[in-house]
């Protein structure tokens, strides 16, 4: 078959974060010419036509999707999926629906309140959702980034005063130049689970924990933007993930899984996905976000959770390709 990696139209001086899917695309193109298909790649970018033109001419079986961001904005990547919904290509991972709804966090986060399912109290400046007088403190998120985008140690705020937290939203806001919303902070242990189609349904990874390893007692434990990307900073060598369950979390790791699953059917989730949490000191799981389509980097979380499984990544990208062709 004809696969063809769209990927984001990165410039050479962009941030870690956007060069990365320059990464995943060169390895997924070997994986694909090991299970005898024939790779090719494509940048997607501003220019509408020059995109329909460039996917045509390829004329590919299936669209390998790796655009996580358009014009540098990761609230951008579901334009990528609904020109191909347009062109009736089939493609890999999420739909137009789920990447638009997952790239909302705040959205997200209504939509797993409304299932019932927890996370964190937030504010929007459009309106608070509940009473944020038991929370102590507030991290300020961009709504609409990934991969850290806009997180550091000025992110979080020591307060429960709703018209502190919006003032210091409006400030955010202004300085990153992205819609913020606030959500109360979890101080507690952070895991992730990695979900991937199979033929028999949808498979759950293992869980990864992010071990936060010799932090200073003042200093807050996020995975923020030096964490994931930059390499020689504290924080990037001091996050650690770990994939091996003691046994005294056996259940723990069971409740995420279950919760991971439900994200999995609640937004129509396809191909491959992740769930972030958080777990609070009473062993509360809180889930953060989905990742629609995460980082398949050899190096990142997702291939980390393949190989403990004991599953190949050629084998993995060959389930995403099938998970593609089914209706
Ligand atoms: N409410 C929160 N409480 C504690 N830590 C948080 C919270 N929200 C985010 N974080 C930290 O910031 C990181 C990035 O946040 P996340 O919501 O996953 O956004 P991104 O899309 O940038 O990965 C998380 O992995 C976690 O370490
Ligand atoms: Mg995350």
């Amino acid at each position: 078959m004809k696969i063809l990696i769209l990927h984001s139209d990165v410039p050479a001086d962009a941030g870690e974060d956007e060069l990365d899917c320059l990464t995943q695309a060169a390895t997924i193109g070997e994986a694909i010419s090991t299970l005898g298909h024939q790779p090719a790649t494509l940048p997607f970018g501003m220019d509408l036509r020059a995109n329909i033109s460039g996917i045509r001419e390829h004329q590919p079986d299936i669209v390998f999707n790796l655009v996580e961001t358009l014009a540098g904005k990761g609230s951008l990547n579901h334009f990528a999926t609904a020109l191909l919904d347009f062109l009736h290509l089939p493609y890999t991972g999420c739909r137009t629906d789920a990447m638009f709804i997952t790239s909302n966090k705040p959205l997200a986060k209504k939509m797993l309140r409304q299932a019932g399912i927890a996370t964190p109290a937030w504010l929007t400046l459009e309106g608070e959702t509940e009473d944020l007088s038991r929370e102590d403190a507030y991290f300020l998120k961009p709504c609409r980034e990934d991969a850290s985008v806009g997180l550091d140690d000025r992110a979080v705020l020591q307060t429960r005063n709703p018209q502190t937290i919006r003032d210091a939203l409006r400030e955010r806001q202004e300085a990153l130049g992205l819609d913020c919303f606030a959500e109360a902070y979890i101080d507690g242990r952070e895991f992730n689970i990695a979900l991937l189609a199979s033929d028999q349904g949808v498979r759950v990874l293992p869980p990864a924990e992010i071990l936060f390893v010799d932090y200073p007692p003042d200093k807050l434990k996020v995975l923020d933007y030096r964490a994931k990307w930059v390499e020689d900073s504290f924080e990037y060598e001091h996050t650690v993930r770990s994939l091996s369950i003691a046994p005294q979390d056996e259940s723990l790791a069971d409740r995420l899984r279950e919760i991971a699953l439900r994200c999995w059917h609640l937004f129509g989730l396809r191909g491959y996905a992740r769930v972030d949490f958080r777990v609070d000191g009473q062993g509360v799981p809180w889930v953060l976000e989905i990742n629609a389509n995460p980082c398949l980097s050899p190096d990142a979380g997702f291939a980390a959770a393949l190989d403990f499984a004991g599953l190949e990544y050629t084998a993995a990208i060959d389930a995403i390709l099938q998970d593609a062709l089914k209706p």
